[in-house]
């Protein structure tokens, strides 16, 4: 089932996901979170931030479980997503470095590298899955024409994709990685909750397709049609067409 909260701003909706998130949080101390990069989720990073310096919600117990990593710049380069999760995020709470999972880039073998991060999903449900969306409907990395029964694996990132990106690599697609390592589709939907976040008008076909269009693998977030707990949260401009 797909709730929809159309949101006046980002604010709005930064305040709106943090409540969701907060209450994950508060039912249990030891949750674990789906987290997700992109500029989506920086409102609730900065409201979750907040409110752990106001009132030490803590997150000792917390474990995380990233969507997804590029493939080919190096951990520590500013724009990986390992270094993005730092800045916005875990260097500000008291999160252990050991219960923070991202997938990861290194090493010549990034096969096993998915199969072990799918190991540790499978020993771990999430229990709040975050997403952003793509323009073109990807979830994670999952792009048009993912298997819906896919797990972790590596991915061709579309030009549509590295074209959005590009605006961290100095607005030169040539600096955006070509391969990114991703969650799959049925990592996602084995969430506990879904919360997907999304602003703008280049995201009001996609939301659009998410909630009315076809189930079908050429939009992947079609298929959260199928899970029984997924909230949207969005602006005016991405809710325009539905
Ligand atoms: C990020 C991710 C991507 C983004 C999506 C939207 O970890 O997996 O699917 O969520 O590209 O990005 P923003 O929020 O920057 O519009």
């Amino acid at each position: 089932m797909i709730n929809v909260i159309v949101c006046d701003d980002y604010n709005q909706l930064s305040n709106v996901a943090f409540e969701i998130m907060l209450s994950v949080i508060k039912n249990k101390a030891d949750a674990t979170l789906g987290l997700a990069t992109g500029s989506s989720p920086i409102g609730l990073y900065q409201n979750m931030i907040a409110d752990y310096d106001k009132k030490k919600t803590s997150y000792k117990m917390i474990k995380t479980f990233n969507l997804d990593e590029y493939v080919g710049i190096d951990v520590h380069h500013p724009e990986s997503y390992y270094s993005f999760m730092h800045r916005n995020l875990f260097d500000h709470i008291d999160i252990e470095e050991k219960n923070i999972h991202i997938p990861s880039n290194m090493g010549d073998d990034l096969q096993k590298n998915c199969d072990d991060y799918n190991k540790l999903l499978a020993e771990n449900v999430i229990d709040i899955q975050l997403l952003g969306i793509g323009s073109n409907g990807h979830i994670g990395f999952n792009e048009p024409y993912t298997a819906f029964d896919s797990l972790t694996h590596i991915v061709d990132l579309k030009q549509s994709t590295i074209n959005d990106n590009a605006r961290f690599f100095n607005n030169d697609t040539s600096l955006v990685p070509k391969k990114a390592i991703t969650m799959g589709i049925a990592n996602v939907m084995a969430a506990r909750k879904i919360l997907l976040l999304a602003t703008g008008e280049n995201k009001a076909e996609a939301i659009y397709q998410t909630i009315k269009g076809k189930i079908d693998e050429s939009c992947p977030s079609t298929i959260l049609q199928r899970h029984n707990d997924v909230t949207i949260v969005v602006d005016k401009l991405a809710a325009s067409k539905l």
